[in-house]
């Protein structure tokens, strides 16, 4: 007779004999991640119900996950579950399917479409601009949606998001919400049963795709333009020549449009709130500013000059990092930190365990830009920081959200100062992404002194 292999599995929360640690992490997840790596180290499990997961918390260990053994895992099952909603894209898909797709849309973010992204970037910076007076009371977090919808919407779709924008406002609302329940194990039966939010779920769905497919649709009679439809309507595959099928086109339009939307709304909502709390490091950057750009909107151009904005933007996501923790599941009996984790199990890295690790990040919940300074982000070891990820599934996106929360930051920063609303104290959520729970609500001030 075989016997069936025993694993030992790492240290970890004992949790009730049933739902294992289930109220803790639906309590308040960003805590539970950080109570169990400071508990039990760098490598550690913990159970969900029936599923023991394993939260790996040294760089040395995501970098094996995510690029020496990425063969041996695929996404995880939270993500899997996401297929029939969001379809099979980049984000969701895997194997030999997500290779392909891969090499059909890594070529749209290069850099001579970025030039034609970074105009609309501009353009939609100026337009939210129109709209901003001394003395108002903004959410920054809703403004910076509105900034990043309208230019995903038209460096993607060609669209302009206001025709659409009640669709497509209601169907990210729907999923954002259905997507949570599914993370915290609420939400019941899978998505082929009619259920009431199932059904909510597909009627929202339905009325983007519908969008989508009226878009692939005239496209397809002039696939001449310069937005990222048009541009992966004409891409072919280097090994058969061929391209992508409506399906699949409607598939990574959905995929890019979600995931290029609300990460950089976060990742710019989050750099306000810091500036705003810091007056020495918002110093600094617009002494930058006025220095590279000397009173002119900023371009693509000048992006490479904008060190210290650059150095801003990453030690925001380095302390509020948009997605704050990324999950595989192995297929294979795969080692990790002395373990053997059997198949089928989700391993979790966590951004916001990593990123406030003070064995690599000295005082690590201060905010300090300079660590991002050429000499000192040498000392940073590769994969304690990983904002965008790592290895081959690394974000296709990272230069278009990097480029646009540079342009951003660059146009509105020299132009207004923002009050923070201390009767709304900011403070993240845990939700698809990390958000500000009840926005970054303030004052604009427009500054006296701006430059001609
Ligand atoms: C500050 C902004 C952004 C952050 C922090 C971010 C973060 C990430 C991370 C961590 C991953 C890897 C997920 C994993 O390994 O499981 C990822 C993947 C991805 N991102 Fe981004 N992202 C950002 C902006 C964007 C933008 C602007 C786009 C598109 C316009 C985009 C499109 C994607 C796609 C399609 C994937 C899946 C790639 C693949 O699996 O091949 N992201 N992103």
């Amino acid at each position: 007779m075989v016997k069936a292999r025993v694993y030992k599995s790492p240290p970890g929360p004992k949790g009730h004999w049933l739902l294992g640690s289930l109220p803790e992490f639906r309590k308040d997840m960003l805590a539970f991640f950080r109570k169990v790596a400071a508990d039990f180290g760098d490598i550690a499990s913990y159970r969900l119900g029936p599923r023991r997961l394993i939260l790996i918390s040294d760089p040395a260990l995501v970098e094996k996950m995510l690029v020496t053994d990425h063969k041996k895992y695929i996404k995880p099952y939270v993500q899997r579950l996401l297929r029939p909603i969001v379809g099979n894209g980049l984000f969701t898909s895997d194997g030999e399917f997500w290779s392909r797709q891969r090499r059909l849309v890594q070529p749209s973010f290069n850099r001579q479409h970025m030039e034609s992204y970074a105009g609309i970037m501009a353009l939609h910076t100026q337009r939210l601009l129109e709209g901003w007076r001394d003395g108002e009371e903004k959410d920054l977090h809703a403004e910076m949606m509105r900034l990043t919808l309208g230019t995903v919407s038209e460096a993607m779709l060609n669209v302009d998001a206001g025709s659409y924008s009640k669709q497509v406002a209601r169907f990210i609302d729907v999923f954002v919400d259905y997507f949570e329940r599914r993370l915290i194990g609420s939400a019941s039966l899978p998505y082929i049963f009619p259920t009431p939010e199932n059904l909510k779920m597909r009627r929202a769905v339905r009325g983007l795709e519908f969008i989508l497919d009226e878009m692939i649709s005239s496209r397809r009679k002039d696939p001449i333009g310069t937005d990222l439809l048009s541009v992966l309507m004409r891409a072919r595959d280097e090994s058969d020549s061929t391209g992508m099928t409506d399906r699949q086109l409607r598939d990574e339009a959905l995929t890019v449009f979600l995931a290029g939307h609300e990460t950089t709304t976060n990742a710019l909502s989050w750099t306000w709130y810091l500036l705003a709390s810091h007056p020495d490091v918002e110093e600094k950057l617009l002494s930058e500013l006025r220095e590279v750009l000397n009173g002119r909107s900023p371009t693509l151009a000048d992006i490479p000059m904008l060190k210290y904005t650059e150095q801003v933007l990453l030690e925001s996501m380095r302390l509020f990092p948009p997605i704050y923790a990324l999950g595989r599941e192995t297929v294979e009996t795969v080692e990790l930190g002395g373990y053997e984790i059997p198949p089928q199990t989700t391993v979790i890295a966590s951004q916001w365990v990593m990123h406030y690790d003070s064995r690599y990040f000295d005082d690590p919940t201060r905010f300090n830009p300079d660590r991002f300074s050429r000499q000192s982000a040498k000392e940073i070891p590769k994969y304690a920081y990983f904002p965008f990820g790592g290895g081959p599934r690394y974000c296709v996106g990272k230069t278009f959200g990097m480029v646009e929360a540079a342009l951003a930051v660059a146009t509105l920063a020299p132009l207004y100062r923002f009050e923070l609303n201390k009767d709304k104290p900011v403070y993240p959520r845990a939700s698809v992404m990390l958000r500000p729970a009840t926005g970054v609500h303030c004052t604009l001030r427009a500054r006296k002194t701006r430059v001609p």
